[in-house]
């Protein structure tokens, strides 16, 4: 009997590779990818290979395109599950081209739901976003906190994507569905052989810390020093990519062997602890050993003051909690910068 396979989207990406590793390092199914490239480099495939010594089948093909989504579904006979992370996720591009992202983010996950329904495919996972709860006061923020307005159109294609799978959820009630809201995931695998390593430039924390270590930034600003924090600058809630990775794979067992209260869950995925801007680069400066060139700047508009999860459901439902640490995240970031150095040299 052929084995059943789970079909990644977005599998050439930074979440999706990882998660490829852990599913080949950590389950018997067969894993097939769905990627465009479209922000992601053809090398993640050489490097998951390197790292687990399987090359995994990618279909180059834009999930947009209904035909070739139903061309991939009828070559794959065995899909069992799809983690569908394929997306775009820069929050300022969003601001500056709302289209792009309400077309790709939505009219991707409408062709993979309805490809689900056509080929008897019952169960789905999501990746949302904490974006989801937009400005909240009430701290840490629990699944079923009332969500604020969607801060930008890329928050808002994960409030929505959420509503379309709660839809179809209830309209098809054998779809078993789970939207998953990650916190900020950084770090990298543990061997240093693969990170994020996206086409656009980077502009979240933990890459541009890196950047500016290794030298490409000379100089990284701290964005905002008087917030009403701490140390007056913003928390957030950084959780290791091997972390949201083994969730996945939590959460497929949880559908799969029928665990699930409803057919449509939400869980976050977040480490529970508030860290600031400074103490992240104190952890980075103290596990890399470099000085980081870095200014207290102006804020940057559209940021939280403070954002952290409550961690508590997704412990008690999908036995599930973070492992790595934040040094252990600044260290294995700092190994893929590294890394890429090398390779770059060579
Ligand atoms: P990523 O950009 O590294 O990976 C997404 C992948 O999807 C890319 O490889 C891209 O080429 C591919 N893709 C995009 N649109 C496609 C399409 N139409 N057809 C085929 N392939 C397509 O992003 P990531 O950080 O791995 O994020 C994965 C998911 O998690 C996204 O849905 C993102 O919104 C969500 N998420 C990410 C974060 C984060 O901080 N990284 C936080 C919360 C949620
Ligand atoms: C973290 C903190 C910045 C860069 C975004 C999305 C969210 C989710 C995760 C997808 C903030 C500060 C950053 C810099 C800085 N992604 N910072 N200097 O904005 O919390 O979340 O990524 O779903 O939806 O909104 O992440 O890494 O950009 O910023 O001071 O050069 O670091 O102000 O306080 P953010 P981030």
């Amino acid at each position: 009997m052929n084995k059943k396979t789970i079909l990644v989207t977005g599998g050439a990406g930074y979440i999706g590779s990882h998660t490829i590793i852990e599913l080949i390092e950590n389950t018997n199914y067969n894993i097939v990818s769905v990627d465009n490239f479209s922000n992601s480099s053809h090398k993640t495939f050489d490097r998951i290979e390197k790292i687990t010594g399987k090359r995994i089948k990618n279909y180059a093909i834009d999930l947009c395109d209904a035909s070739e989504v139903e061309k991939l579904f009828t070559s794959e006979k065995d899909i069992t599950g799809i983690i569908h992370f394929a997306a775009f996720k820069s929050v300022s591009e969003s601001v500056a081209e709302p289209y792009k992202y309400h077309h790709n983010n939505i009219a991707s996950l409408l062709n993979i739901l309805e490809a689900c329904l056509k080929h008897n495919i019952s169960n789905f996972i999501f990746s949302s976003s904490c974006s989801v709860y937009g400005n909240i006061e009430k701290l840490p923020v629990k699944e079923d906190s009332k969500l604020g307005k969607a801060e930008s159109p890329y928050a808002f294609t994960k409030q929505a994507g959420e509503e379309i799978i709660k839809d179809y959820a209830r309209a098809f009630p054998k779809l078993n569905t789970v939207a998953l809201r990650y916190f900020n995931p950084v770090g990298a695998h543990t061997s240093g052989l693969i990170g994020e390593d996206p086409i656009n430039k980077p502009s979240n924390l933990v890459p541009v810390i890196t950047k500016t270590a290794i030298g490409k930034i000379p100089e990284m600003t701290v964005y905002g020093k008087d917030y009403p924090t701490r140390d007056g600058t913003c928390i957030r809630d950084y959780i290791h990519v091997t972390d949201v990775a083994i969730a996945h794979i939590k959460a497929l067992e949880y559908i799969l062997n029928g665990k699930q209260k409803s057919n449509f869950s939400i869980f976050n995925l977040g480490s529970g602890d508030g860290v600031s801007v400074l103490e992240a680069i104190n952890a980075f400066e103290k596990v890399s050993g470099e000085k980081l060139n870095y200014k207290l700047g102006d804020k940057r508009p559209g940021d939280v003051i403070s954002i952290y999860s409550d961690t508590s459901y997704s412990e008690k439902e999908l036995g599930w909690k973070t492992k790595f640490s934040l040094d252990e995240m600044m260290e294995t970031a700092w190994k893929w910068e590294l890394e890429q150095k090398k390779e770059e040299r060579s």
